[in-house]
C-alpha cells in the first residue's frame, strides 16, 4: 500500500492505496465520491469523467498515485452549495438526460470544453468534442442544446469549474 495525498473538490485528502488502484477507484471506494460513474472498462464511455489540475481525464485510465499531489475536480464539487453550477442548470432545464448515468461525466467534459474554447460552441464542436462521451439514452440531442445554453451561461457569469 502507498500513502496518497491530493486536493478533491477543494479539501485536502489522504488514504492508502495499492499500485494498481484507478484514480475512479479512489474516488468512489476511499472517498465515496460516487457521482463519478463507471460506464465501460474499455476507456470509451467518458461517465468517470474529472476534472486533474484543471484537465478533463477520464479517472479510469489513470492510477492514483499518478494524482498524488494533484488538484481534483469531481461533479460534487462543482455547485456553490445549493446553487447548481450554470452547467447543471442548464442540462436540467435543458433536459439534457435521462437515466442519468452518463450525466456527470458529460457535465465534466463539458466545463472542460468552455474552459478550453470559450463560451460561444456551435452544435458541431460540441458534437465532436463529445465524441468520448456516450449517452446510452437521449439520442444527444438535448445533451448538445444543454451544453451550448450551459457554455453561454458560464461565460455570462464568468465562471469557471468551482475549484481549480
Ligand atoms: S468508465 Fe471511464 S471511460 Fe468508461
Ligand atoms: S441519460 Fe442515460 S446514459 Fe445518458
Amino acid at each position: 500500500m502507498t500513502t496518497i495525498s491530493m486536493t478533491v473538490n477543494g479539501k485536502a485528502v489522504t488514504g492508502n492505496v495499492e499500485p494498481r488502484t484507478l484514480l475512479v477507484q479512489f474516488l468512489r471506494e476511499n472517498l465515496r465520491l460516487t457521482g463519478t460513474h463507471v460506464g465501460c472498462d474499455t476507456s470509451q464511455c467518458g461517465a468517470c469523467v474529472v476534472h486533474v489540475d484543471g484537465a478533463a481525464v477520464k479517472s479510469c485510465t489513470m492510477l492514483a498515485v499518478s494524482c498524488d499531489g494533484s488538484n481534483v475536480t469531481t461533479i460534487e464539487g462543482l455547485a456553490n452549495g445549493a446553487e447548481l453550477h450554470p452547467m447543471q442548470a442548464a442540462f436540467r432545464e435543458h433536459h439534457g438526460l435521462q437515466c442519468g448515468f452518463c450525466t456527470p461525466g458529460m457535465i465534466m467534459s463539458a466545463v472542460d470544453m468552455v474552459n478550453r474554447l470559450g463560451p460561444d460552441l456551435d452544435e458541431k464542436t460540441i458534437r465532436e468534442e463529445l465524441e468520448g462521451n456516450i449517452c446510452r439514452c437521449t439520442g444527444y440531442h438535448n445533451i448538445v442544446k444543454a451544453v451550448e445554453a450551459g457554455a453561454q451561461a458560464m461565460g455570462a457569469t464568468g465562471q469557471r469549474v468551482a475549484a481549480e
